[in-house]
């Protein structure tokens, strides 16, 4: 019962005709650390979000993060050396995520995007994978 390749928290597949990955196409790992390090600053003041998240390991949890995100769009495979397989719904099984707890977390993520100030290709791209990826997450009404 792994994940297949088609859900939005596997391996992002290149777009055939697309020379380079989002990756490169925002900067590299910089731009995914600032973008977490703005989410996470988010988040910690989250009442919802905040009692889900590791308080001794917020570090850890900001390095996974963005880890996941930078090889998901094409920068190195450090995450999977890391963690193994994302295997992300099992990941999140544990917690209680339900409609406010999504939209709290896209709420941080987005004002995270809107302040990198990318492209409108990227940044449209880049918002309409973390909803698709957040619904799968999704595993409480
Ligand atoms: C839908 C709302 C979400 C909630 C409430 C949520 C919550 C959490 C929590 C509490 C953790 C544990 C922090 C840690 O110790 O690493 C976590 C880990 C993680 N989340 Fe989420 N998450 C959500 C959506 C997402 C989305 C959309 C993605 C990917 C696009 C994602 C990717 C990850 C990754 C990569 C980890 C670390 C997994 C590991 O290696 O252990 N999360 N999440």
């Amino acid at each position: 019962m792994g994940e297949h390749v088609a859900e939005p928290t596997g391996h992002n597949p290149e777009p055939s005709g697309n020379d380079q990955s989002l990756y490169d196409r925002v900067g590299g790992m910089a731009f995914f650390e600032v973008l977490v390090d703005r989410f996470y600053d988010g988040v910690v003041n989250d009442p919802v979000l905040a009692p889900m998240y590791p308080a001794e390991d917020l570090p850890g949890a900001r390095r996974r993060l963005t880890l996941f995100l930078a090889q998901y769009w094409g920068g190195p495979a450090i995450y999977s050396d890391e963690r193994g397989h994302p295997r992300l719904r099992m990941r999140h099984a544990r917690f209680p995520i339900d409609d406010e707890a999504r939209l709290a977390w896209l709420g941080h993520m987005g004002r995270a995007v809107a302040d990198a100030g990318l492209q409108p290709r990227e940044e449209a791209e880049f918002s309409g994978y973390l909803a698709a990826a957040a619904a799968h997450l999704q595993n409480l009404p």
